[in-house]
């Protein structure tokens, strides 16, 4: 009797508590047709629209160069290829010259081409201060307008996503539309860990698109950590052979060249963390005598960081450094520098006496390490560091790029930004927190929160943007790209999207807009066409592919 008690109690006691008497069908938030994520900066749109003809043609008429002919063929696949939407139930193409009755009168016939101007000719990589402004007009007469090649990149996005399909689902459609676009922040990433589970190739380049279609600029590659090193190196190849997982689970030179060239063709910089001294029981495999042993009660019980008294820790550090920024082009380099094992430091008995005869603390040696590290770096370097090397005191270049990672962050960045560094936000932005939603996300805007404390705008462009972070203890490959999209979408569209017009604001200015509940559906289901399987992102609905 109590079983069956238990079994009523369960059904309709969960029943109630959903308030299914009051949930009407249909999904919880229909998505828009042919809304852009993320949202551009000036949008005006008309409720005339064109039909795409199977025929449509971009139309080159000024500079060009690679990087835009690769992307012309792509955005001719997404937008012709059927990448749209869902297949015609008839039997013709969806975008077919099938004769349209001119019977609506917002109907004003089919878009043949997009004529596309660029004005300068294009850079070879994308790098911090690029050019990412464009215009855009669907009309009679559509064009394309950019003085860059990362901003013809945006915009060739913008304009595959304002197409639609008809309710009928007969036609593909794009509304009369005038879009001038620019991002708010120079620096719009999404750290991946390949160290915590091994991320293949694939998976890697899947997500350089998704980062394409969210407008997001920066691959932070965490590529080694404590548990594994994929990193091939040449100089040092015992590191993977013993450091990774399997011998399966590495990165080889033309996989790194490949992924570079990939997030170049879609104007993505690609950053290489390395992370010192913490976070580096894997390279010990190799080479134990660059770590620390730590000591418990007199006895050794293992190894720790890197040892920053060693002359060999350097010369290791100084050859794979230059190997790595051989390979990897960008100016940018993270060296780490997080959660160092301090006790271990003061358990080690050389370490106790260096300190003691240089009269040190643990952090001292912190401070010490990060400089002797930081000039290892090629010259024209700038360094990225997480927050810990500012914190710990050791004298930065100005132009040092302080990754803000910890809790009571607007206290740690407005003191960042008044000793004249630049801030890398990531605080609000672990994806790696499973259960947080992209309107968590949504939340946050480091400017905002600063301009909320304290009255002085001129700091604010010291804030140059914000990453996405996603650890990967609790993601490998066979999950990582679901849990990652489109919940850092969200991060993507405050770094490219939110109005910059300073007020002082309660919180509630940073709720998510409502209508962007519904065009965030249509952004989920336009990536699982063009193959990213992003995960629902607010409850029950459904994409049609
Ligand atoms: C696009 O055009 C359609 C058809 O005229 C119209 O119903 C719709 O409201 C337009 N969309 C926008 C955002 O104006
Ligand atoms: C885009 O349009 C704006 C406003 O009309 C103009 O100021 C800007 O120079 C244009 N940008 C490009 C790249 O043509
Ligand atoms: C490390 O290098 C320094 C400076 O070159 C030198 O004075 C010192 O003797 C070296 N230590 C060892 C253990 O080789
Ligand atoms: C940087 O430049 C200085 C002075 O020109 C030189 O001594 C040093 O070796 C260079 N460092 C690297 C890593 O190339």
């Amino acid at each position: 009797m109590l079983r069956y008690f238990v079994v009523f109690y369960l059904f309709f006691g969960e029943f109630y508590a959903r308030g299914m008497w009051l949930t009407p069908p249909g999904p919880k938030y229909p998505p828009t047709k042919g809304e852009v994520w993320p949202k551009p900066q000036i949008e005006v749109k008309g409720k005339t629209y064109y039909v795409l003809p199977s025929q449509f043609k971009f139309k080159i008429m000024d500079q060009t160069c690679d990087i835009l002919t690769n992307a012309i063929a792509r955005y001719s696949y997404i937008i012709v290829g059927n990448k749209i939407g869902p297949k015609a139930r008839h039997t013709e193409p969806v975008s077919g010259l099938r004769p349209i009755t001119n019977t609506d009168a917002f109907y004003k016939g089919y878009l043949n081409e997009l004529e596309i101007t660029l004005t300068s000719p294009c850079e070879e990589l994308p790098h911090f201060e690029m050019d990412e402004s464009y215009n855009l007009t669907v009309s009679s007469s559509s064009k394309l307008i950019s003085s860059s090649i990362w901003g013809a990149l945006r915009g060739l996005e913008t304009f595959a996503q304002l197409f639609y399909i008809s309710d009928d689902h007969n036609d593909v459609r794009v509304n009369e539309t005038m879009i001038s676009d620019f991002p708010r922040y120079k620096h719009r990433g999404l750290l991946l860990d390949t160290s915590r589970h091994f991320i293949t190739l694939r998976n890697i380049l899947k997500t350089l698109d998704a980062m394409a279609m969210n407008k997001m600029n920066v691959f932070h590659w965490h590529i080694v950590d404590d548990q594994s090193f994929p990193y091939q190196s040449e100089r040092f190849p015992e590191l993977s052979e013993r450091g990774a997982y399997d011998p399966t689970m590495i990165y080889t030179k033309d996989d790194i060249e490949r992924v570079i060239e990939y997030a170049r063709n879609r104007g993505i910089r690609v950053i290489p963390e390395f992370d010192v001294p913490g976070h580096t029981a894997s390279w010990g495999n190799a080479y134990p005598g660059i770590l620390t042993e730590c000591y418990e009660n007199g006895r050794p019980i293992g190894l720790g960081p890197i040892d920053p008294t060693k002359n060999m820790t350097y010369k290791i550090l100084r050859d794979l450094f230059k190997e790595v920024q051989n390979l990897f082009p960008d100016k940018y380099f993270h060296v780490g520098g997080d959660e160092v094992d301090l006790e271990c430091w003061e358990s080690n008995p050389d370490l106790i006496n260096y300190m003691l005869a240089n009269n040190l603390i643990a952090t001292d040696l912190h401070a010490l390490f990060m400089r002797n590290v930081i000039p290892l770096l090629a010259n024209n370097t700038t360094p990225v560091v997480w927050q810990e090397v500012y914190d710990e005191g050791v004298t930065l270049s100005k132009d040092t790029l302080i990754q803000v990672w910890k809790y009571d962050w607007i206290i740690e960045m407005i003191t960042v930004l008044m000793t004249g560094h630049r801030v890398l936000f990531s605080s609000s932005w672990y994806l790696s927190a499973l259960d947080s939603e992209w309107t968590d996300y949504y939340a946050a805007d480091p400017r905002q929160m600063v301009y909320d404390v304290i009255d002085d705008k001129t700091l604010l462009p010291g804030i140059v943007g914000g990453e996405a972070c996603m650890w990967g203890e609790m993601v490998d490959n066979r999950n990582v790209i679901n849990r990652v999209w489109p919940r850092a979408s969200a991060v993507a569209e405050i770094l490219w999207s939110y109005q910059d017009d300073m007020k002082h604001y309660d919180s509630r200015r940073l709720r998510v807009p409502r209508e962007a509940y519904n065009r965030i559906e249509e952004h989920a289901c336009r990536m699982i066409r063009r193959g990213i399987d992003a995960q629902p992102p607010s409850g029950p609905g459904f994409c049609v592919v």
